[in-house]
């Protein structure tokens, strides 16, 4: 059997990009998958679900928890947004819907959902925060802020629900390629020249894909880590962990 056959996982924000290849890779894993999105992805794979949900919404989260029923084995805290806006443009709006998506919604999906992750003995919750809650972008103030609180709520949570069995982890992926970024370098006038530079970000020499993500949330879900809880493991190809020099003193390559 698969490391997942037999449990159920939900993934909030499963509808696309890193939360759909985290959806299915744990339903390839033999989990069955209930998808938590405010949008119906339409074309699930076999073993995976959709059910309607908006992770700001504390009766959203807890219709999903009687969807769930008793037992859960893995809470995939995915669904996030971001924008871009300088202090002076941004709004008290953008701000608290940052928040409420990026940061409460984790919270708030883990305490609807306690019940039955403590059934069966416990289950594993991962977060995916991001390497902006470590360092930070231009006009990502609400955004950086967010994925830091991720950081720390995840820390937080292996402390307190470590004691009901249940491990707590988080994830901080760097660029990856979804169909948002790719879009977004689309847009560029000089995207090949865009991709060249990113790479050379990377001491791995490329971005990421989804399902470098998804691999790592399945590690830190699964058996394989039974004593690993309170973590952030980041997921970027070494890119923040290479120091920037200027241009005159970097090495030739
Ligand atoms: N793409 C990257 O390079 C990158 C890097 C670091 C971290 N992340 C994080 O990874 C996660 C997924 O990113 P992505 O690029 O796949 O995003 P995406 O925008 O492609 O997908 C996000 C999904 O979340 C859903 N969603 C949004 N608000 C929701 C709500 N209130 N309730 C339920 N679902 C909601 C959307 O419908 C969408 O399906 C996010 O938390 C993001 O911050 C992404």
């Amino acid at each position: 059997m698969s490391s997942f056959g037999g449990i159920t996982a939900v993934v909030t924000g499963g509808a696309q990009g890193i939360g759909r290849a985290i959806a299915d890779r744990f339903a390839a894993d033999g989990a069955n998958v209930i998808v938590g999105d405010l949008r119906n992805p339409g074309d699930l794979g076999a073993r995976q679900r959709w059910v309607e949900l908006d992770v700001t919404s504390e009766d959203s989260a807890g219709a999903l928890a009687t969807e769930v029923g008793g037992s859960l084995g893995v809470l995939v805290n995915n669904a996030g947004i971001m924008f871009e806006a300088s202090i002076a443009a941004q709004t008290v709006e953008q701000w608290d819907m940052a928040m409420a998506v990026n940061l409460r919604g984790p919270w708030l999906m883990t305490k609807a959902l306690l019940p039955a992750l403590r059934a069966d003995g416990g289950g594993a919750v991962v977060n995916v925060g991001s390497i902006e809650g470590i360092g930070a972008n231009p006009l990502h103030t609400a955004y950086s802020a967010s994925k830091g609180g991720v950081h720390g709520l995840t820390a937080a949570m292996a402390v307190d629900l470590g004691p009901l069995g249940i491990r707590c982890n988080a994830v901080a992926p760097g660029w990856i390629d979804t169909a948002l970024n790719r879009t977004y370098l689309d847009r560029l006038p000089n995207r090949d020249q865009a991709l060249a530079e990113l790479a050379v970000l990377h001491p791995v020499g490329h971005i990421g894909d989804p399902a470098d993500v998804a691999s790592t949330v399945a590690f830190l879900a699964g058996p394989d880590a039974r004593f690993v809880s309170g973590q952030v493991v980041v997921v970027d190809g070494a890119r923040t962990t290479k120091l920037s020099l200027p241009p005159s003193l970097a090495p030739e390559a």
